[in-house]
């Protein structure tokens, strides 16, 4: 099934709960929430407290994108304020079994994500236990970038092995994605869509609108 994740990284954060309300009322089946500690990616965005007062105010499942080092430290605590996916980054992780068989241990699903350099076949040995596979579509730091061309035969790749692996497992894009490139992601085999700036510049309701009817959403 095709998902729409609007990532919260390009709300405007004096109404966040509003935001977050407003592509919940649209139809969007995820909330995005990227977590960034400034040695990963050069930036620095948010972390638990916002994440656990943000819970109170949808249903939604919480999709959090972490863009950490090292981060099966804080796996526990993304579980405990109320993250539903939990998804980490390969090149992050000295051992990402770990992480994954920890994030299953919390009873959450488990995201592996490897940035635009890194090659899809390091996700083989994890296609047996992920739950989501997260090919970013930009370099992971900040919103509002350009898709990399390159992108679309990484997708295909990816799902190529997804379907040769037999199991059911989704398979995320993040990054530069707006309604004119959509079709041609999920052409490529994408059935996660996370979008930010295509989301919440302008009227995010009606926008996440738009975003889910080219999903073939029926809201
Ligand atoms: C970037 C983040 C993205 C970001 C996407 O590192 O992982 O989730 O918010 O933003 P847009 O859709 O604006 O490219
Ligand atoms: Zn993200």
């Amino acid at each position: 099934m095709n998902i729409l994740s609007p990532s919260i990284l390009a709300a405007d954060f004096k109404k966040l709960g509003q935001q977050i309300t407003d592509v919940d009322k649209a139809g969007a089946q995820y909330i995005h929430i990227d977590v960034m500690d400034g040695t990963f990616v050069p930036s620095i965005s948010f972390g638990m407290p916002v994440i656990k007062s943000i819970r109170s105010v949808t249903d939604k499942v919480f999709d959090v994108h972490l863009m950490i080092v090292d981060p099966l430290r804080y796996i526990e605590e993304f579980a405990e304020v109320g993250a539903d996916v939990i998804t980490f980054h390969q090149e992050a992780a000295p051992d990402p079994q770990a992480v994954i068989d920890k994030i299953h241990s919390l009873g959450k699903k488990a995201g592996i994500s490897i940035k635009p350099g890194t090659d899809t076949e390091i996700l083989l040995p994890y296609l047996e236990t992920v739950d989501m596979i997260l090919v970013m579509t930009v370099e992971p730091g900040f919103g509002g970038q350009k898709l990399l061309p390159e992108s679309f035969e990484r997708i295909k790749r990816v799902r190529k092995m997804i379907n040769e692996s037999g199991r059911n497992i989704d398979l995320q894009v993040d990054g530069g994605i707006y309604k004119e490139n959509l079709p041609e992601i999920l052409e490529a085999g994408a059935n996660i869509i996370v979008a930010g700036s295509a989301v919440f510049k302008g009227d995010a309701f009606a926008n996440a609108g738009e975003l889910l009817t080219i999903l073939g959403i029926d809201k």
